[in-house]
């Protein structure tokens, strides 16, 4: 089972697009099941499918966390929403926060009970615990998280919990500033944790070929990134085909604008993906 993050800290630069188009792709394509993770609480990933039912909204990551830390009995299956023969979604809530003020209060109550030091890293190897329970090997081939954009209890989770991210940029200027503060993230968490977090790729999305600015930028993000993680050679370029395939179809632009050239990009780049992946081998399991 392959788990992948689609991770930046700056917003807007496509992760929930791309994490949908590659989520699509795998299951279409290469006929992998995938289940698909929504760790931000706007909730864009889950609404970028079609007639998704009224349970989307109450059967939530949230709620199966709040029952766990009540120590109700809690499994995977009441909570996915089917959207495609191969793929599964487990909603994220808008409430998130929610469970933060749960999980403390539990962390506290143990530290009570127990009379021992509970740092507040728990919170996340909580987290990252009940994920490992639920979700089982046998059942996806892939597993996808759409995360937030910013430093937080789920972004972290997330990250911590698949061991590998794919980094989505958009050749700008300020998403371009922030990727220093980026790899001192991963760095951060890779030393709190003891853990493997590994960036396995860059993909440069909302691409502008003509434009200088936009070639430069690129160019600039490549120069910046070499050492630390390869940066896909397949960009992806700006095109209205990106969001009318979601706004008007709910389907990945492969599927509504095959013969398009911005279809074209995000095929080679996620085959691009996939082979920095497998060449990536196992992620090593946290100590
Ligand atoms: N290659 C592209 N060409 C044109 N528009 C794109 C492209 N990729 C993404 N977009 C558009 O850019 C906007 C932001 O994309 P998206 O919501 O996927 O970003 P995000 O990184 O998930 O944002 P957030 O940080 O808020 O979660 C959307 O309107 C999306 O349709
Ligand atoms: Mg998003």
């Amino acid at each position: 089972m392959i788990k992948l993050t689609f991770f930046y800290t700056k917003g807007g630069t496509g992760k929930t697009t791309l994490c949908f188009n590659y989520g699509w792709y795998q299951a279409e394509k290469r006929a992998k099941r995938v289940l698909f993770l929504d760790f931000d609480p706007q909730m864009n990933l889950i609404k970028s499918f079609a007639d998704i039912p009224d349970k989307a909204y109450e059967m939530t990551l949230e709620d199966l966390i709040v029952r766990r830390l009540k120590k109700e009995p809690v499994t995977l299956s009441p909570y996915l929403i089917r959207v495609h023969p191969n793929i599964d979604i487990l909603p994220c809530s808008n409430n998130f926060s929610q469970v933060e003020e749960y999980l403390t209060d539990y962390i506290i109550e143990r530290v009570n009970r127990e009379t021992r030091k509970l740092q507040s890293r728990y919170r996340n190897l909580f987290l990252k615990q009940l994920l490992d329970e639920i979700i089982l090997e046998s059942h996806y081939d892939y597993v996808l998280i759409d995360s937030q954009p910013n430093y937080s209890l789920l972004s972290t989770t997330a990250l911590l919990y698949t061991g590998r991210l794919a980094l989505i940029v958009r050749p700008e200027l300020y998403s371009l500033l922030d990727i220093n503060y980026l790899f001192k993230i991963v760095d951060l968490l890779k030393e709190r944790f003891q853990a493997e977090i590994k960036v396995v790729g860059a993909l440069i999305n909302g691409f502008e070929p003509a434009k200088t600015l936009s070639r430069k930028i690129a160019g600039e993000y490549e120069a910046r990134i070499m050492s630390r993680a390869p940066v896909l050679r397949q960009r992806i370029r700006l095109s209205s085909h990106v969001p009318n395939s979601i706004t008007m179809e709910r389907r990945p632009v492969f599927m509504t604008h095959p013969d398009s050239l911005v279809a074209q990009d995000m095929l080679a780049a996620f085959a691009e993906l996939d082979g920095l992946i497998q060449a990536d081998g196992p992620v090593p399991t946290l100590p």
